[in-house]
């Protein structure tokens, strides 16, 4: 490219991804925002392991494990998403149980407390030079 084309280029940003904390302290990329629609959540294997992916309506992105404590069915992933008193939340498509995306914590009941893992997540944009 020659610095008058240089100059002409614009950056934007062309993809971005979520990405998921791994046990070695590395990232691992699940999936790309734009394959995920809001108020619904995607399922990812991280480490072996099932994680319930989830973008808020607000454009938030969660991460908490897929397998429901009540039923013992990965099926979170599968769940409404939604808010309790400002607290976003997942419920489970089995039991109904809400549990807070940011703790895990499960909302209902008054019993022993019961909480999804949560995952770090974070979102990577990659960003490429356009000419325009
Ligand atoms: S029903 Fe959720 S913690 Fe008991």
């Amino acid at each position: 490219m020659t610095a008058e084309l240089a100059e002409r280029a614009t950056e934007r940003a062309v993809d971005a991804h979520v990405q998921i904390a791994t046990a070695d302290g590395g990232w691992t990329t699940v999936c790309g925002v734009a394959q995920l629609v809001p108020g619904r959540g995607v399922a990812a294997l991280v480490d072996g392991e099932q994680v319930a992916v989830f973008l808020d309506r607000d454009g938030t992105v969660y991460a908490v494990g897929n397998l429901d404590p009540f039923s013992g069915a990965h099926v979170i992933s599968r769940g409404l998403v939604g808010s309790r008193k400002g607290v976003p939340v997942v419920m489970s498509p089995m039991y109904k149980e809400a549990f807070d995306l940011r703790t895990g914590l499960c909302l209902d009941g008054d019993d022993q407390a019961v909480a999804l893992p949560v995952h770090e997540v974070r979102v990577r944009e990659t960003v490429a030079a356009e000419v325009v």
